[in-house]
């Protein structure tokens, strides 16, 4: 069965049981919690929480997707014969529709019936002191004639949360044997039963140190389904890089070195996906790991590319031929990677040169190399044979120069790196990192993040309300005085000020700014009102609202209208608020400074008084 069909099986299952199929999200989420999208359910977290109805928005409340997942917690895994960072998703969830019994039924008619393979043995969650023992699964499982049925605790069968907090519960696993003889877990079937959020340090310890658990008001199901394992043991392969999925992107990389190839099949699929959903390669966030994934895909083709034509190392910066071979693999990459994923056709153009940009801005630095020259000459004045962990890393983190790269050319002139030195700065990093993200997306201490708005206690939600109100004012302001080429690229309000991004070619001069921040004054001294209405997302846009072209909205969206006396709308918004009622709470607005924030995109910051 190829995995057209798989794909294709599995929907049709569950939509003839009662599901909607609904199209898989971007890989970049709505939810802020997370940098990508790593798990089907991410999509849906409004509707297991009770936070949306999924009746409204799917007519059901069952629900089965084909989801692009991107991981990067297996990241130094690739290259073996499972692990991915980019891989497609088969679930089905239920929003209160059915539970356990159910969706255990399910998945055993699927893998036995559908697929025609047999269960070597499933897993449940064993308990601890704070969530009972899985006994219910269990008997399922065995009334349906599975009689090998394994006892994990917490880290094997415990899902979630995806980012700081949000539902989870304890999961049921199904694991076939491959043809290789291993078993595999194929399918994780949560039941999602609680909603999980930190700890403080106040409530002490329990099952899951640094997690709170409460019960969620209707338990939810929430399933997953790697593609590309199932493919694997559904075609009796060895690897998941031997299933039509990767075999003809692996036939077209020159070398026979397996790990390599691996590498570089599962890196440019992911770097693909990625640019496609709007990523590009950057020294932040999911910006970088598109250029980490990237870079390394594209080191390891400047190797083949210098090896296959027989260029010795030190003379692959002055050959002439060089690029353009790395550019020609590449690009029969990017290709292959395309015909097997038929949608992203209509970005062909933009993915190439998004990777053949990045491609030039590598190859430069390999080339002039200049940063790792001047570590080497500054050690060896020193009498130094060492490029310690810290300078290793420093030319890793900060120019994405990968690590093997770094030992070659230490080798050319006889210095060694310390590799543990560097996987210790690395560990550190990734650690801080974490530490970052989590103070970022509200571990503890923020009351109010809705990913634009930071708030830490009442007096502040107040503040970054009003600021927020003042952002729309000064959208509409900003299109009015500038015209409507500008659109909101991205904004961050704090409860000292609003920081708003926004698409437009040039400075914006001082007497512009000028007119903006009367404008919108002018609306906050007339005292206009702020005006809710709950909408069909179509009927929003054609009323003109303005909407983030980086959010994916539902079906039915809020609106925010800013009205004068006269019935005059000063700015409509697509917004999930808070805003204030009356433009007069908000006070006195100042723009604060105007700057540029990437090519393309100015950004402004500005206050309020008093
Ligand atoms: N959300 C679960 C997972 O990602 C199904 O494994």
């Amino acid at each position: 069965m190829d995995s057209n069909e798989i794909r294709k099986k599995f929907l049709d299952f569950f939509a003839s049981r009662g599901h909607t199929v609904v199209p898989s999200s971007s890989l970049i989420p709505d939810d802020p919690s997370v940098l990508l999208t790593t798990a089907g359910m991410q999509q849906f977290k409004p509707y297991f929480i009770g936070k949306a109805d999924p009746m409204r928005d799917f007519g059901s409340k069952n629900t089965v997707s084909v989801q692009k997942s991107f991981r990067t917690s297996d990241i130094d895994e690739v290259g073996d014969e499972s692990h991915l960072t980019f891989f497609e998703m088969l679930g089905n969830f239920s929003f209160g529709g059915y539970f356990k019994k159910e969706a255990i039924q399910y998945g055993y008619n699927f893998i036995t019936k559908e697929m025609g393979l047999e269960i070597e043995y499933v897993s449940v969650f064993e308990g601890d002191s704070e969530v009972p023992a899985d006994t219910e699964s269990e008997e399922i499982w065995k009334a349906l004639g599975v009689k090998n049925v394994k006892r994990f605790g917490r880290a094997d069968n415990f899902w979630g949360p995806t980012g700081s907090e949000g539902p989870c519960g304890p999961t049921t696993e199904i694991y076939v044997k491959s043809t290789g003889g291993k078993d595999i877990e194929v399918w994780n079937i949560v039941f999602n039963e609680f909603y999980c959020s930190p700890r403080s340090p106040e409530q002490g310890e329990a099952g899951n140190p640094d997690k709170t658990l409460r019960k969620l008001e209707i338990p939810g199901v929430d399933t997953g389904m790697g593609l590309e394992r199932l493919a694997m043991v559904s075609q009796k392969v060895p690897t998941i890089f031997d299933t039509d999925l990767f075999s003809s992107v692996m036939a077209i990389i020159p070398t026979q070195n397996l790990e390599i190839k691996r590498v570089i099949a599962d890196h440019i699929r992911g770097s693909i996906h990625l640019i496609s959903d709007g990523v590009e390669p950057g020294n932040k966030d999911r910006e970088y790991i598109l250029r980490r994934i990237l870079r390394r895909t594209i080191f390891h083709i400047t190797n083949l590319a210098g090896e296959e034509a027989k260029i010795p190392l030190n003379e692959r910066d002055s050959s002439t031929g060089w690029d353009e071979r790395v550019e020609k693999i590449l690009m029969a990459l990017v290709s292959e990677v395309i015909k097997l994923f038929p949608d992203l056709l209509i970005r062909k153009n933009f993915i190439e040169r998004v990777v053949n940009k990045e491609k030039g801005r590598f190859l430069d630095i390999l080339k002039s190399n200049s940063e790792l020259k001047k570590i080497i000459d500054k050690n060896k004045k020193s009498n130094i044979f060492i490029i310690s962990g810290a300078q290793a890393f420093g030319l890793f983190s900060t120019m994405g120069i990968p690590i093997d790269y770094i030992c070659d050319e230490g080798k050319k002139e006889n210095m060694q790196v310390d590799i543990k030195g560097f996987e210790e700065e690395y560990k550190r990093h990734q650690e801080i990192s974490r530490a970052g993200q989590e103070k970022k997306f509200g571990g503890h201490g923020l009351i109010l993040n809705t990913g634009e708005l930071k708030a830490s206690n009442e007096e502040e939600v107040k503040k970054v309300t009003r600021l927020h109100t003042a952002t729309h004012l000064l959208q509409a302001s900003l299109r009015k005085v500038l015209g409507g080429e500008v659109k909101q690229a991205g904004s961050d309000i704090t409860a000292e000020r609003t920081r708003f991004d926004f698409t437009f070619p040039r400075k914006v001069t001082k007497e512009e700014l000028q007119k903006i921040e009367d404008m919108a004054n002018e609306v906050v001294t007339r005292d206009f009102d702020v005006i809710m209405e709950e909408m069909a997302y179509t009927d929003a846009v054609q009323k003109g609202a303005l909407a983030f072209f980086k959010e994916k909205y539902p079906e039915r969206v809020s609106v925010y209208s800013v009205v004068g006396k006269n019935k005059e709308v000063f700015s409509r918004e697509l917004c999930g608020g808070p805003h204030v009622k009356h433009t007069k709470e908000i006070g006195k607005i100042t723009i604060t400074k105007e700057e540029s924030s990437a090519a393309g995109v100015r950004r402004i910051r500005a206050t309020i008084k008093p």
